[in-house]
């Protein structure tokens, strides 16, 4: 398994652009599954979990093709698996965004449950409960939950939590469903929003995306169609923050900036000067950062997924910082890795509270899940001497290119084989 070797101490300058979003090309190529015609995803991010997609889609007999700009059409009429097995789930959880889709135009669909997270209990219930409310029967058994079901029916559905791929993937089993179905207590992340107006594209009726309530009007069939991913807020926000934490000037473009709202506020409270172009933005930082407060929650309040990287920041700022993580119950697992490397955290429950200290030390740590990855290489390019990240698998899940995208903003990072 390869590692990571950071030297820190370089201050971040230059400019680079950000890749397509892997939260909004997971969904879009479950997606795809209700198409009756070939679509064509494009901007779609060259990561280990849109490999593994491609597998599972490929795995149903549905024929996948990338050409080299990573544009990926699949074409699902040789599909005749409709099952999604547990080693494909367990090393990616977001292959149950299969089950809605599938259920949705073939009536049928076998999905192994995703089993525990490094981050927290993640239950799929909601995705289960609103499907039963459409008329599927779902059992599970031998670890996998079997669903059946004649057409769906329109249902309003009052989801018990926010859920980013719960509302994906009951709006995914109601666009070919019949009549209306209203998702309320509905995920208002882009991400959410970019899957809607794909689901449009090819014909459905989604109305109300970005908002807590969606209303979806089944229609028959979806057609084939051409549709480009929207830019990775996640990447972009670590991108930022690395150069925040180095004291640099950071430009990522392709982005919008609309989507990083909060981030940028609590960037601008740690003391970055950000300039936001149309779709582009840049920081910053003079100085050393002012530790900031931070509480996680569903969009557009602060993202989860940008948590770790402001603990990462706030090791280093001067001041005292109190992260609250209220998204998933055990995502700190990077504050122990930055223990190692001399942060003064303290974790008590939900929150992470920081006393900034001067300067880190490098050390040997390991990565655990993507953004506690992430985390670990904004610490690794402060820390005196080399940090060395082992398991950086997680790394590759979700960033793109990481050593090049860094290489390019001056940071020495190489990747060898362990
Ligand atoms: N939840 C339930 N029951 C359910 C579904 C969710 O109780 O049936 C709870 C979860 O346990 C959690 C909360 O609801 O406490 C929110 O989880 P959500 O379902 O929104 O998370 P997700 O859809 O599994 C997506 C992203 C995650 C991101 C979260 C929160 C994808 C593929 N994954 O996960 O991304 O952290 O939303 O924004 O879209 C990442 O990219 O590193 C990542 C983990």
């Amino acid at each position: 398994m390869d590692k990571l070797h950071i030297e820190g101490g370089t201050r971040l300058d230059g400019e680079i652009r950000i890749s397509g979003a892997k939260n909004a090309t997971l969904p879009i190529l479950a997606g795809t599954l209700l198409a009756n015609g070939p679509v064509t995803v494009g901007n779609v991010p060259h990561l280990h979990d849109i490999t593994t997609t491609v597998e599972l889609l490929g795995r149903m007999g549905v024929s996948v093709t990338v050409d080299e700009k990573m544009r990926i059409e699949v074409d699902t009429s040789t599909i005749k698996n409709l099952y999604a097995p547990y080693e494909l789930v367990k090393t990616m959880r977001a292959s149950i965004l299969v089950l809605g889709p599938l259920l949705g135009r073939f009536g049928e669909a076998d999905v192994s449950l995703p089993g525990g997270c490094a981050i927290g209990l993640r239950p799929v219930n909601i995705h289960v409960d609103g499907l039963r409310a459409m008329g599927a029967d779902i059992v599970v058994e031998n670890g996998y939950i079997k669903a059946r079901c004649e057409r769906l029916k329109g249902a309003s559905l009052d989801l018990d939590a926010v859920t980013v791929t719960g509302t994906e993937n009951l709006m995914m089993a109601a666009v070919l469903a019949e009549g209306e179905t209203i998702i309320n207590n509905a995920a208002c992340e882009p991400e959410v929003v970019d899957l809607a107006a794909f689901l449009n594209h090819l014909g459905a009726d989604v109305q109300g995306a970005g908002t807590a309530r969606i209303v979806i009007n089944g229609v028959d069939s979806l057609t084939g169609g051409e549709y480009d991913v929207l830019p990775d807020r996640i990447e972009a926000g670590t991108y930022l923050v690395a150069g925040a934490i180095t004291r640099g000037r950071v430009r990522v473009k392709d982005v919008n900036p609309e989507h990083l709202t909060a981030v940028l506020s609590k960037l601008t409270e740690a003391g970055a000067q950000i300039d936001v172009q149309d779709d582009s933005i840049e920081l910053t930082m003079h100085g050393r950062p002012r530790a900031v407060d931070v509480s996680t929650a569903p969009y557009p309040m602060f993202p989860t997924d940008m948590q770790a990287q402001f603990t990462a920041l706030n090791s280093v700022a001067k001041g005292r910082g109190v992260i609250s993580e209220t998204v998933f119950e055990n995502r700190f697992m990077h504050v122990l890795e930055m223990q190692r490397m001399g942060a003064n955290i303290t974790l008590d429950g939900h929150q992470a509270i920081s006393e900034g200290v001067e300067q880190l030390t490098a050390a040997p740590v390991m990565a655990t899940d993507l953004r506690a990855s992430a985390s670990l290489v904004l610490a690794g390019l402060v820390a005196k001497g080399r940090t060395e990240i082992s398991r950086i698998y997680h790394i590759d899940r979700g960033y793109e290119c990481i050593e090049e995208k860094l290489h390019q903003l001056g940071a020495v990072i190489k990747r060898v084989p362990d």
